[in-house]
C-alpha cells in the first residue's frame, strides 16, 4: 500500500483550486439512472468513491463513460435492480441507489452500507421515510429489498437532519405521484446542489438549503449536464494545513457561506481570514491559540468532516480545546495516531481533551479513516522531522491529489508504493 513520506515544518503559501465535491458528485452518480436520456457531470474527481459508484452504475446495467474529467451516462439499457455486497460495502453511498432504482425500475435492493468506520451509521431515517413513500420492505439474506409500483407523494418529517436520507428520499420523491414534503431535512450545500441538478432534469422542487423542502412528482425526466459545487471540506483541509504550518494561502472555488463556523474558528485562533466571492485567504503564523471548545452539528454547525483537522489544529496551538463530536461516535480513530507524534490528547465517549503542546514531532502513522487520514497528513506537515503515513487507500476515496495540491504550497510530501 502507498505511503506519504512528509518532511515537515515548513510554510505553506500559494493559491489552489478546490476539486470538485465528493459529497455531491455521489448522489448526482446516483441520480444519473433516474432518465434513460444521457447525464453528463462535469469536472467528476478521480477518486475511489467515484470509481466505485460508476461500477454499482456498470453492474446495474449502465454504460459509464469518462471523457476530459466529465463522466457521461447512459442508462437506456439499465435493467438490474440489486448492488451485490462487494459494493455497497465499500461505499456507503450506494444506499442513495434505493431511491433511485425504486424511482426508475419499481424495485431496488442492496446490501447493507459501508464506508468509513466511523460509527454505526444506521439508514431506519432512509428506510421509514420510504415507507411512507409506499414502499415496501423486507430483509432477505442481508439484502434490503424494496417494491413498490408507483411511490406516493407524502409528509415525512425527519427526527434528524441526515444528509443522505434528505437526498434518497428527494431522489425517491422525485417521479412520486403528487406532493412529498421533507420537514427536518439536512441543509447542506450539497444537498442544494442535488436540487439544483434534478431541476436541470426536469424535476420540482423548492425548499434545499432550508429545512422544509418540496416535491412535485413529475411524469418523466431527462438528461442534463451540469457542473457540480466545489469541495468545501477540501478547501477546509487546506485552510486548517495553512493555519498549523502558517504562511498564506488562498483557495479557490469556496464561497464562506458554506464552511461558516471553521472561519470563525480559524479567527479564534488568532489566523486572518479574507473572503471575496469563491475565494478564501488565510495567512497564519503558525502559533496559534486554541478553541475553548468546537462541536460538531449538522450545517450550518462545525462539519464533523473537520474535526479530526481541526483536532490536529489544536494539538500544536497554545492552551486547552474540548471537542465534542456529536455525528459519528467513533470518529477518533485518529487520536492514538496523533499521540505517536507527541500530542496531549484525552478521548471520553464524544469528547476529546486536547492540551495544545508546543510542537510534534515525525512518526510513522497509520489512516484508519478519510477525514481522520488527512489530519495526520497536517499533523505531520507542522511536525519537526520527517512522518510516514501509512495506508492511503482511505485518502483515496476523497481526495484526488492531496499529494500535488500540498506540493503547489511548498510542503515536501511524496507518495511512495509499496
Ligand atoms: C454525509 C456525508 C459525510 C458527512 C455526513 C454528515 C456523503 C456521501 N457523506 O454522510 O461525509 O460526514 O453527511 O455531515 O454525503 N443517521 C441515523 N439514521 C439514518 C441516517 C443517519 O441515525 O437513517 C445518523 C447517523 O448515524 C449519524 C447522523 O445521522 O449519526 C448523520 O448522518 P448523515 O447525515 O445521514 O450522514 P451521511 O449521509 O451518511
Amino acid at each position: 500500500m502507498d505511503k506519504f513520506v512528509i518532511d515537515g515544518g515548513r510554510r505553506l503559501y500559494g493559491s489552489i483550486r478546490a476539486q470538485t465535491a465528493k459529497n455531491s458528485v455521489l448522489p448526482l452518480l446516483a441520480a444519473s439512472i433516474l432518465t434513460e436520456q444521457q447525464v453528463t457531470i462535469r469536472e467528476v474527481p478521480p477518486i475511489s468513491d467515484v470509481f466505485c459508484m460508476v461500477r454499482i452504475l456498470r453492474e446495474l446495467g449502465a454504460t459509464v463513460h469518462f471523457r476530459e474529467g466529465d463522466v457521461i451516462i447512459e442508462s437506456a439499457d439499465a435493467g438490474e435492480h440489486c448492488i451485490s455486497s462487494a459494493l455497497t460495502g465499500e461505499l456507503r453511498s450506494s444506499v442513495f441507489m434505493l431511491g433511485s432504482l425504486l424511482t426508475r425500475f419499481g424495485r431496488a435492493a442492496c446490501a447493507y452500507p459501508g464506508g468509513c468506520d466511523i460509527g454505526l451509521r444506521p439508514i431506519d431515517l432512509h428506510l421509514n421515510a420510504l415507507k411512507r413513500l409506499g414502499v415496501s420492505i423486507r430483509e432477505r439474506d442481508g439484502y434490503i429489498c424494496c417494491f413498490c409500483d408507483r411511490m406516493k407523494g407524502a409528509e415525512i418529517a425527519l427526527d434528524f437532519p441526515s444528509v443522505g436520507a434528505t437526498e434518497n428520499i428527494m431522489l425517491a420523491a422525485v417521479k412520486a405521484e403528487g406532493r412529498t414534503t421533507i420537514s427536518g431535512a439536512a441543509k447542506e450545500p450539497e444537498i442544494v446542489d442535488l436540487q439544483n441538478f434534478l431541476c436541470a432534469m426536469g424535476a420540482k422542487i423548492a425548499g434545499a438549503g432550508t429545512d422544509t423542502i418540496v416535491i412535485e412528482g413529475v411524469s418523466s425526466l431527462h438528461g442534463a449536464e451540469y457542473l457540480p459545487m466545489k469541495d468545501r471540506i477540501e478547501a477546509g483541509t487546506y485552510l486548517i494545513g495553512c493555519a498549523i504550518c502558517g504562511g498564506e494561502v488562498e483557495v479557490e472555488g469556496v464561497g464562506s457561506d458554506c464552511l461558516g463556523l471553521l472561519l470563525h474558528k480559524l479567527r479564534e485562533n488568532g489566523c486572518k481570514i479574507h473572503t471575496k466571492n469563491d475565494k478564501i485567504r488565510i495567512s497564519s503564523s503558525g502559533r496559534l491559540k486554541c478553541n475553548r471548545r468546537i462541536e460538531t452539528m449538522p450545517f450550518p454547525g462545525f462539519p464533523t468532516d473537520l474535526q479530526a483537522q481541526a483536532t490536529a489544529l489544536n494539538a500544536t496551538a497554545e492552551g486547552c480545546a474540548l471537542i465534542v463530536e456529536n455525528l459519528f461516535e467513533t470518529r477518533y480513530k485518529y487520536v492514538p495516531e496523533l499521540i505517536k507524534m507527541g500530542a496531549d490528547i484525552e478521548v471520553k465517549g464524544r469528547s476529546a481533551f486536547v492540551r495544545g503542546v508546543s510542537g510534534l514531532h515525525g512518526a510513522s502513522v497509520t489512516c484508519g479513516d478519510l477525514r481522520g487520514g488527512a489530519a495526520l497528513v497536517l499533523a505531520a506537515l507542522g511536525a519537526e522531522g520527517v512522518s510516514e503515513v501509512l495506508d492511503l487507500t482511505h485518502i483515496d476515496r476523497g481526495y484526488s491529489d492531496l499529494c500535488g495540491q500540498l506540493k503547489k504550497l511548498g510542503a515536501e510530501i511524496k507518495r511512495v508504493g509499496a
